[in-house]
């Protein structure tokens, strides 16, 4: 990153993992996917090759992993990277996992039958400056035509003062290169200090033109 994208809201994500490896992780490290992705995971789930784009732990790309999926998972921190690659291998699983900045990914396995994003979108949103929109541009040229998009996202109803809405979700998934949008308000679960939390959030699920 360079100092001219830096941003107040910049996290060193790292050390976020670092700090709280001894307390289970950051809030969002649940030990498992998002209740909202796990309900999709049996159904709807396009393969075979599947990308997880802020992967975090690792959890939600092994149990992709688990049934079968080619999995590519990406985040921006070498130690959740590090343990995630840990937590696959322990279950004699192949995940290909990187550090790579989503606001510039380079993916030569590109185009995949379906993209993961839990958590990941609003964080850019929080970081601010351009990552968001630099990110969402990126998507489309990930998307193989016909491939499905899930976003989980923390909502700005949460009242924390970050967040995403509807409407910046819809903006960011709109047609020609998008189409059948779907918006659902879920519970995003978190953990803190051994107490299960639960944020309002979206699940958004769009599908890749197949002609944009
Ligand atoms: C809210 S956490 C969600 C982690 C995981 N997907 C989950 O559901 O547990 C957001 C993740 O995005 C990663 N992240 C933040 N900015 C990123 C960026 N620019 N590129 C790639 N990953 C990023 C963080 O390191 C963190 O693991």
């Amino acid at each position: 990153m360079s100092a001219r994208d830096a941003t107040p809201y910049d996290i060193d994500y790292d050390e976020v993992y670092r700090d709280t490896a001894d307390s289970g992780g950051p809030p969002w490290d649940i030990g498992g996917p998002q209740p909202a992705l796990a309900a999709v995971l049996d159904r709807g789930v396009k393969g075979p090759k599947v990308l997880d784009i802020g992967c975090g732990a690792g959890d939600l790309a092994i149990a992709l992993a688990r049934r079968g999926h080619q999995v590519t998972a990406v985040d921006i921190s070498r130690v959740a990277i590090e343990r995630a690659r840990a937590k696959a291998a322990g279950e004699g699983l192949t995940v290909r996992f990187e550090v790579q900045d989503a606001t510039r990914l380079s993916l030569p396995s590109a185009p995949f039958d379906s993209v993961f994003d839990s958590g990941l979108l609003h964080s850019l949103v929080r970081r601010g400056g351009d990552a968001a929109d630099a990110y969402l541009a990126a998507l489309p040229g990930l998307a193989a035509p016909g491939a499905t998009v899930f976003v989980l996202a923390v909502s700005l109803a949460d009242g924390q003062g970050w967040g995403v809405t509807e409407e910046l979700l819809r903006a960011g998934f709109a047609e020609p290169e998008w189409v059948g949008t779907e918006v659902e308000e879920i519970q995003v679960a978190a953990e803190t200090g051994g107490q299960r939390l639960s944020l309002p959030g979206f699940l958004l699920r769009t599908v890749r033109a197949l002609d944009a």
